[in-house]
């Protein structure tokens, strides 16, 4: 017969005095630390609290925005608006990023493209995503639907169909490899003499470009193992230009424009290779450092931030390319062709850049 379990009323009885005990120990410090609480008002929490969003903001803009592109000044007057708006709008609001009302941003119709672009030089220096933006801008902008492709490297001129004086001439060359028909090599490719000599070539001439736009990134993060490396190939490439530049002016001759656009976020599939968007935005900055300590770069057109709400999936991208166009087949996810509007969104961008003199 199993032993019943009873528990006299002797130990019930003693134990309730240890009890009373614990209760009390943990009441007084419960109590303690209301007190401790209460001693700190309400506006002192407030202004931690506020302090911390301000080093968020600070942290986000610090972290997205080469800080020569944003006027810094008057974020601060943002920032200072901001304080007053509920939490709510905090964490669901801006990136950082200050959209002002004051900055216009213009969509070129032919006339007016043709208009800004008329007897001029663009010289591209980059990847296989301008040889997608420069088939987009003549194909959507330029009124030339008939140019199908770009080859990675051409010289051309191009004329209004509609005002056949009106020219424009495009150089590309692709900077992925010295040799244009392979890959991988990116800013190492300018250690070829042959490359660096075409190059030159096009700035050594009487006119020379008057503008440059130029990238460089995806295929850095293939050949590059670390950002050392990068860094010094990225040094190379800064001092390389810086020399171009410093003969065009020992000429005599207008300093080109030269806009540095920030490499593409990869998307889809492509997020996890060796160019990841968080390796790219790192390699986006270095290059960018060190080409405006050569005294190269005039402006800056971020295109990293432009794709990367559109590179969680291969919607708008075939993981490296934007501005790919679309064809009546099967895309990267099964379904019947992609979207390719954010590097037209780009072709404005530059076109914006390109004729606000
Ligand atoms: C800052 O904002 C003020 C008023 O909105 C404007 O007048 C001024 O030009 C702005 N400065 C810059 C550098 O954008
Ligand atoms: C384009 O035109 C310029 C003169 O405007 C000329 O010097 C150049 O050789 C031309 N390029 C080609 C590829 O026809
Ligand atoms: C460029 O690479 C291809 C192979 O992709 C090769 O056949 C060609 O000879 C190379 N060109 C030069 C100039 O080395």
């Amino acid at each position: 017969m199993p032993e019943k379990v009873v528990i006299s009323p002797q130990w019930a009885l003693w134990s309730i005095p240890m009890l009373h005990w614990r209760v009390g120990l943990l009441t007084a410090l419960v109590l303690v630390g209301m007190v401790v609480v209460w001693s700190i008002d309400g506006c002192t929490v407030k202004n931690i609290i506020q302090a911390w969003r301000y080093q968020q903001d600070y942290l986000a803009v610090r972290s997205h925005t080469p800080d020569f592109t944003l006027p810094l000044h008057n974020l601060t007057f943002t920032l200072d608006k901001k304080d007053h708006s509920s939490p709510v709008d905090v964490w669901s609001g801006s990136n950082g990023w200050v959209y002002s009302t004051h900055c216009s941003f213009k969509l070129y119709s032919a006339e007016s493209a043709w208009n800004c672009l008329k007897n001029r030089w663009i010289f591209f220096w980059g990847d296989s995503n301008h040889v997608d933006t420069i088939r987009n801008m003549l194909n959507f902008v330029l009124d030339l639907p008939e140019i199908h492709a770009v080859p990675r490297r051409f010289d051309m001129n191009f004329s209004n169909p509609k005002e056949p004086s009106q020219t424009v001439r495009i150089t590309s060359i692709f900077n992925g490899h010295w040799n244009e028909t392979q890959n991988y090599l990116g800013l190492d490719s300018l250690r070829d003499e042959g490359f660096q000599d075409l190059l030159r070539k096009y700035f050594s001439e009487d006119t020379i470009p008057d503008t440059v736009i130029m990238n460089s990134g995806l295929h850095d993060g293939v050949h590059w193992r670390n950002i050392r490396a990068f860094s010094a190939g990225a040094d190379y490439a800064a001092s390389f230009w810086g020399d171009v530049m410093k003969a065009v002016r020992q000429r005599g001759l207008a300093w080109p424009r030269v806009f540095y656009r920030t490499t593409v976020a990869t998307g889809g599939y492509a997020r996890s290779l060796a160019f990841n968007p968080n390796k790219m935005e790192v390699f986006n900055g270095v290059l960018l450092e060190k080409l405006k300590q050569a005294g190269v770069v005039s402006g800056v057109i971020d295109n990293f931030d432009m794709t990367f709400p559109w590179h969680f999936d291969n919607r708008c991208n075939d993981g490296v390319h934007y501005g790919r166009a679309p064809a009546k087949m099967k895309w990267r996810d099964g379904e019947i062709g992609h979207q390719y509007f954010v590097d037209l969104m780009l072709a404005h961008v530059l076109l914006n850049a390109l004729c606000a003199r």
